[in-house]
């Protein structure tokens, strides 16, 4: 039996927040068309994150990371797509101004790549900005907790919400879903705050190491294809080993080769008519 959303065309934004208490939200980042195709076929949601910076583009954070970029994946991914409900990221210095940059720059991730959401990150202080973008037909889906944007301000990529903290970032949550927002993505806090909020939020919440508990699940896809060997985060679980089977492919290429040892004929042509 699936547990997806029971809709025929599209999954949207309502069909995501009506997963809220009935099942599990499915949902992978994909930055490419042929990445786009596979997740298309299992996840209830796609998020074309600013993570591509680093994955795919090899920058240090996700700051570097401009509207263009978003919007040519954003076009791929939409490519890929004909099920999965579709958000891209908006990157950072594209709405932190204030609600009329973020609308002006959300309208044109909608408008030129077709998504049906955005995701800001921030709490509290993007809740004014996350209902002015709902208010004006987009869509918004949360993220608090460790959001990689403010990683200056935050000193690192750190846990969020130990202790104390644990009440600032529910707050931030509630914000946002008393904003609008038809999901929130909780990221690196504890197992239990992960578990609190999401009993708490009316909308459904989507865990990056936030515990099992959250409504939903979001991984990086390129760290669920295991596709880099020396970066791998506690709590991500590998369901491949692209970057290891990878590099033994290459180095069997080079050494076929090398050897002279090339499969032959059908990587080469003969000038005998056939
Ligand atoms: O950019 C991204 O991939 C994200 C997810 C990790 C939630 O924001």
């Amino acid at each position: 039996m699936s547990a997806q959303p029971k809709t025929k065309g599209r999954i949207t934004p309502q069909d995501i927040r009506a997963l809220k208490g009935a099942a599990p939200v499915v949902c992978l980042t994909a930055y490419t068309t042929p990445v786009a195709k596979l997740a298309d076929a299992e996840c209830d949601l796609v998020l074309v994150g600013d993570s591509l910076g680093m994955v795919l583009h090899g920058l240090p954070s996700t700051l570097g990371v401009t509207l263009e970029m978003m919007i040519l994946h954003g076009q791929a991914v939409a490519r890929g797509l004909t099920r999965a409900c579709m958000v891209v990221d908006m990157p950072f210095g594209s709405y932190e101004e204030g609600p009329r940059q973020a609308f002006r720059n959300a309208a044109r991730i909608m408008a030129e790549t077709g998504a049906q959401a955005v995701k800001l990150e921030g709490g509290l202080h993007m809740a004014e900005t996350a209902a002015f973008l709902v208010a004006r037909g987009i869509p918004v889906m949360g993220h608090v907790g460790l959001t990689p944007q403010a990683v200056n301000a935050l000193g690192g990529y750190k846990l969020q919400g130990r202790g104390a903290d644990a009440d600032r970032v529910l707050r931030d949550a509630e914000a946002l879903a008393e904003a609008g927002a038809f999901a929130v993505v909780l990221e690196k806090i504890p197992t239990e705050l992960g578990a609190r909020i999401s009993k708490i939020l009316p909308v459904p919440t989507i865990g990056i190491g936030a515990g099992a508990a959250c409504d939903g699940q979001v991984l990086v896809i390129d760290d669920l294809f295991g596709l880099f060997e020396d970066f791998r985060p506690k709590f991500v679980k590998r369901y491949a080993e692209f970057g290891r089977d990878g590099r033994a492919a290459v180095a069997a290429y080079a050494a076929e080769v090398r050897a002279r040892s090339f499969p032959a004929p059908e990587h080469g042509f003969s000038d005998k008519a056939p």
